[in-house]
């Protein structure tokens, strides 16, 4: 991490999803007004274990979160998408949205693992005003691979990383 406390990142809890839903809120247009994203969260959190929520914290308060979605069933070559990540307005640029994704898709990853499976391939699709591209290359180490043109508010891009193989499975 690049500055500030010590972040903790943990699965989140039925008692976060208030904070989840005021965090998306505030992050993105598609979740206004705060009652939509409190729905929509709760819908999300019903989904488990096909999608899961980790939420990073700093001094005890939640200050970002991420939700994971499995693809195509429960997979033996498990494909995952990094379905939404954001962090508090106040708090972004300051290493706890890379800190987020790298511990959780290492928590997904064991626990994926732990039941005889693998991740084979990590997706994730961003909007090209979002300028989010070069945080995914440089924390997922994934690719551009398509353009979906006019999508949500503009272009979006889809984006491909390959975790490679545990040599020790
Ligand atoms: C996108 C978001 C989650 C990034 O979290 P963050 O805590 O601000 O990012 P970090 O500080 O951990 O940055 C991690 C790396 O990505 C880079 N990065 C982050 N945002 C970037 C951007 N917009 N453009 C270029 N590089 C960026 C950082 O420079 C950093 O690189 P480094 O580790 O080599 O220094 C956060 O800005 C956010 O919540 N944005 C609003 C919601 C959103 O757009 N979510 C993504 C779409 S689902």
């Amino acid at each position: 991490m690049s500055s500030g406390e010590p972040v903790r990142v943990r699965a989140a809890r039925e008692s976060d999803l208030a904070t989840i839903a005021a965090i998306g809120a505030e992050s993105f247009s598609g979740l206004r007004p705060l009652a939509a994203a409190e729905r929509w969260v709760r819908a999300c959190w019903g989904a488990q274990p096909r999608m899961r929520y980790w939420v990073a914290e700093r001094s005890g308060t939640i200050v970002a979160y991420i939700l994971w979605m499995e693809k195509g069933g429960f997979r033996a070559e498990a494909v995952v998408e990094l379905e939404q990540i954001a962090v508090r307005s106040t708090l972004r640029g300051a290493g706890i949205g890379g800190e987020l994704i790298r511990r959780s898709l290492e928590e997904l990853s064991r626990s994926i693992d732990g039941e005889g499976r693998r991740v084979k391939v990590v997706e994730v699709t961003t909007g090209s005003e979002q300028g989010a591209v070069e945080f995914y290359r440089r924390t997922l180490g994934a690719e551009v691979v398509a353009k979906v043109p006019g999508l949500f508010r503009g272009d979006e891009f889809i984006l491909i990383a390959r975790p490679k193989p545990d040599p020790t499975r």
